[in-house]
């Protein structure tokens, strides 16, 4: 439901930076009164500058514990320490000599200097890697602190950080941090976050202002490939936000989904809250059964913080339905998350049926587990706790009798070798149903930076590669955005 990116345009540059500097602020006392510490990523440029220098200005700048936030820059110019041109030298300037000793000089992460000891680039991107892995948490990915919100300026070139268009930096995807000696834009040397660690941000927030961005914000936001515009790939965990002035906005298409904050006449959003597809989602619930939701399953997922991507009402009833249009009696679920589709798939399977649902995660499948003991449908549930391939592999290996029907909604790394060992615990006419396999049209980009993506694609080809699968995709808009569900068959 988050792929989509979320674009906001103001009337003028200074505005820009005046709205994302009270936006930084407001996120941060947010994220204060959820926890502790909280990471943000620093960036350069103009934009950039103006922000820190707003934020700096602002009334609101005291509401913010300092002392309880890190300061991460997201790349850097090698230079010696103190040199005017670096990131880190513009920010203290702009803000962080203003704040003192509010914020602990431990806390702020600038990119190393050269020096003798530092005298490359690529010592540099190792030195910091080491300091962004000191910081992560101890079950991360990815060996960097959980940047909160990540921001980047992006070049017209549509560079972002110090990632350039066609430089190999762009697919480097086993390092956190990489030196770039040939910087089209001087100085030449440079050190920068790679994709993952960029994408590893739960938000993501580019901000670009001028004419001059406008060919590349309309290039990125058509989802080009991030190869050739590397803002493409400037996507957030859980939210991606384009922060634009109106002349950076003057290319992108007026359908992209975008709120205008600027004056004149209100137009109706397609996607996000309160949109055309969120509230058909609301004028058709209705039709979606006798029984609504319980509270248990419907609010599970978000009082136990859980990511807020369970399937919708209407996509759960179509579980529902599939269920019990073909009288599956035996449920398998990858992806269990807060039990909202398990729930759904059980009411299908009737009282004789059974749904196992698969989930790594222990805690989300004590969440799951409680919420679904408190309707008289839990106890036709069975929730196996492990890595859904470790799981399959071992039911298929102790002849575990054929699902009717299969839900598949875990990670979207592995869809393809799901498709596989799910296909294993099937009989002809088995019906598998795949969550998530257009992802906001990514699914085209043959060279897209997630991995989410690249699964999907491998998914799609494994599919089109079975004989002993049929099947379709039905793109689907709603309260989720633009995504899609495969719908096969066993022959
Ligand atoms: N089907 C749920 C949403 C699932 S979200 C619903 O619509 O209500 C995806 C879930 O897959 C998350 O809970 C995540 O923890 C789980 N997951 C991620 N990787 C997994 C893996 N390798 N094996 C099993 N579950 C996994
Ligand atoms: C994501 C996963 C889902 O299962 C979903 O329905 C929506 C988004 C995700 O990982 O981004
Ligand atoms: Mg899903």
């Amino acid at each position: 439901m988050n792929r989509a990116p979320h674009v906001v345009v103001h009337p003028d540059a200074d505005v820009l930076a005046e709205a994302t500097a009270a936006r930084l602020l407001t996120r941060l006392v947010d994220l204060q009164s959820d926890h502790s510490p909280v990471h943000v990523v620093l960036t350069g440029g103009t934009v950039g500058i103006a922000v820190l220098r707003a934020v700096a200005a602002s009334p609101v700048r005291g509401a913010v514990d300092w002392s309880d936030v890190h300061v991460w820059w997201g790349d850097e110019r090698f230079l010696p320490d103190g040199d005017p041109d670096r990131n880190e030298v513009q920010a203290r300037e702009a803000l962080l000599d203003a704040l003192g000793d509010a914020l602990p000089a431990d806390h702020v992460h600038a990119m190393p200097a050269r020096t003798a000891q530092v005298p490359d680039t690529d010592a540099a991107a190792r030195l910091y890697a080491a300091e962004l892995a000191r910081h992560a948490p101890a079950d991360a990915d990815l060996a960097v602190p959980s940047f909160d919100v990540l921001l980047l300026g992006m070049g017209p070139d549509g560079h972002v950080a110090s990632l350039f268009p066609g430089h190999a930096t762009l697919s480097v995807s086993d390092r956190t941090v990489v030196g770039e000696d040939d910087s089209p834009k001087p100085p030449p040397p440079r050190v920068s976050l790679t994709f993952p660690a960029i994408q590893a941000a739960a938000e993501v927030w580019v901000v670009a202002a001028g004419d001059g961005k406008a060919d590349a914000v309309a290039a990125a936001l058509r989802g080009a490939p991030s190869t050739e515009v590397p803002a493409a790939g400037a996507v957030g965990a859980v939210r991606t936000l384009w922060l634009l002035d109106v002349a950076a906005a003057s290319h992108v298409a007026v359908d992209a989904g975008e709120t205008r904050s600027e004056p004149g006449p209100a137009r109706r959003q397609t996607e996000g809250p309160g949109s055309t597809w969120a509230e058909v989602d609301e004028l058709v619930a209705p039709l979606l059964g006798d029984l609504t939701v319980p509270d248990s399953i419907a609010s599970a997922a978000t009082a136990a913080a859980l990511p807020d991507i369970a399937v919708s009402a209407p996509q759960g009833r179509l579980l529902e339905l599939l269920t019990r249009a073909t009288g599956a009696r035996r449920v398998l679920e990858l992806g269990t998350l807060g039990g909202y589709s398990t729930w759904w798939l059980a009411r299908g399977a009737g009282p004789e049926g059974v749904v196992v649902s698969l989930e790594l995660s222990a805690d989300h499948a004590a969440v799951a587990r409680r919420s679904l003991d408190a309707t008289d449908i839990g106890h036709r549930v069975q929730i196996e706790i492990g890595p859904a391939t470790a799981t399959l592999e071992r039911m298929i290996h102790e002849g575990t009798e054929a699902f009717d029907l299969v839900f598949v909604d875990a990670d979207k790394q592995s869809l393809a070798r799901y498709l596989d060992l799910v296909v294993a615990l099937s009989r002809p006419g088995t019906v598998i149903v795949v969550d998530n396999v257009v992802r906001g049209g990514a699914v085209l980009e043959a060279d897209h930076p997630d991995a989410r993506v690249q699964g999907t694609r491998q998914f799609l080809e494994r599919v089109a590669q079975r004989a002993d699968v049929e099947g379709t995709v039905i793109q689907t808009v709603g309260r989720k955005g633009y995504d899609g569900m495969a719908i096969l068959v066993v022959r």
